[in-house]
């Protein structure tokens, strides 16, 4: 835990926002996103916890948790993909703060007067042994002025690590961040439903492709990633870069489904030699949607798109090619550490999702079987390294798959 800094000047806090601004704005993916406002908000504040709220369809829905008592540096627990949401009134202290736009400084949770507009939960606390004392409630305000969520901080700590009451710092900067955190939002949620959108036009195509095995496929693959990355002691810069660069890139992996006929996608009996070629090209039509581009994220969707089919042995497909724009006969496959890190990665969310899903032909297998054969396919179709990763945050794997669920309303349309 950071201790509580001194209060920088005017310039300095301008200067401090101008920065934070700058950094959400490098960021494409939204769970990053919310996962640096509170780093910073946290950071600025001096609070142990953590959460963020979105207001969506008219009530306030979770969306990322920190909490410093109960994680480690670095780790993510199942808690970042809890899945519930909320009223926008005064029966809790988030939804009254959504409710009134107006942010809401308590001192000791456990001795606000009785006459107070809202009252502390204690369920939390109950059930976890946490112990809650000093509670900062700030909306996140759009430049309209509409209320697009709700950031929570909580136990603001002195250098003693001894809870205190937020700072008159923390509440003079928090709310300057808020707008900042509101656009850097609005824009992920843009990108996030432009992506599923363009899914779903692949998906009108390959019904088994759908806006939540995309979702899932993109979440599992950012965790995976994170993962293997603190595995192998990937620095943090570039760890919390790629991880949110490969949540959406990985979501793009099978949009060259789009240039494969009908015929051949949507036929319902197994594919002859010729037609399974045709198929294949799907990882080369991907790649080559994103060829003409200079940008970190197309060039990372280039790779996964193009890659995601290769295996670690050797036998996957389509193989070596000179880039996306070669238009010749690929080469033998690509194997081992050839094939890249991202694309090793979405092999094996790709897989685990599919098996784990219900088609046409198949019902979904229960985890045993599936994880059975991850091992068995450990250093064949898959790294070795990818797999161990897997199997060590398989709650967190399993959470995701909980909260973007198929037949959730809402959510298998994206
Ligand atoms: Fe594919
Ligand atoms: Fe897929």
């Amino acid at each position: 835990m950071q201790p509580t800094h001194p209060a920088p000047d005017g310039a300095g806090l301008l200067r401090e926002i101008l920065a934070i601004n700058e950094s959400l704005s490098r960021l494409k993916d939204l769970d990053a996103i919310l996962d640096r406002v509170l780093a910073e908000s946290r950071r600025i504040a001096g609070a142990d916890a953590g959460t963020i709220y979105l207001v969506e369809n008219g009530r306030l829905r979770f969306g990322y948790v920190h909490n410093d008592t109960f994680n480690r540096e670095g780790d993510v627990t199942r808690d970042v993909y809890a899945d519930f949401t909320l009223p926008i009134d005064s029966t809790s202290i988030v939804g009254h703060v959504a409710a009134t736009g107006q942010p809401l400084d308590i001192a000791d949770a456990y001795a606000m007067p009785p006459d107070a507009p809202v009252a502390f939960n204690p369920d939390f606390d109950r059930r976890t042994g946490y112990r809650t004392t000093s509670m900062l409630t700030l909306p996140v305000t759009t430049s309209q002025g509409t209320v697009s969520g709700v950031i929570q901080l909580i136990n603001a700590k002195d250098d003693a690590g001894r809870p205190v009451p937020f700072s008159a710092q923390a509440r003079t900067v928090l709310p300057l961040l808020s707008t900042a955190a509101s656009v850097a939002i609005e824009r992920a949620i843009m990108t996030r439903e432009l992506i599923l959108r363009m899914m779903q036009m692949a998906e009108l195509r390959d019904p088994s492709e759908t806006g939540a095995h995309v979702t899932r496929v993109g979440a599992y693959s950012a965790e995976i990633y994170h993962k293997y990355a603190m595995m192998q002691g990937i620095d943090e810069t570039l760890r919390k870069k790629t991880k949110d660069l490969i949540r959406v890139a990985a979501m793009l992996h099978d949009v060259g489904k789009v240039g494969i006929s009908d015929r051949i996608l949507k036929k319902p009996a197994r594919l002859d030699p010729e037609e399974f070629a045709v198929m294949r090209m799907h990882t080369v039509f991907g790649a080559r949607l994103f060829a003409n581009s200079t940008s970190e994220l197309d060039a990372m969707s280039g790779r996964i798109a193009l890659n995601h089919h290769e295996k670690w042995n050797g036998t996957g497909y389509p193989g070596h090619l000179d880039g996306p724009a070669d238009t010749r006969p690929p080469g033998p496959p690509r194997a081992g550490a050839q094939i890249p890190l991202e694309a090793r990665i979405v092999a094996l969310a790709d897989v685990f999702d599919a098996l784990g899903s219900r088609r046409s032909y198949k019902a979904p297998w229960p985890d045993e079987k599936i994880i059975d054969l991850l091992r068995s396919e450990r250093g064949a179709h898959f790294d070795p390294d990818v797999v161990d990763a897997f199997l060590d945050i398989f709650d967190v794997i399993a959470a995701i798959r909980d909260k973007y669920a198929e037949d959730k309303p809402g959510q298998a349309d994206g």
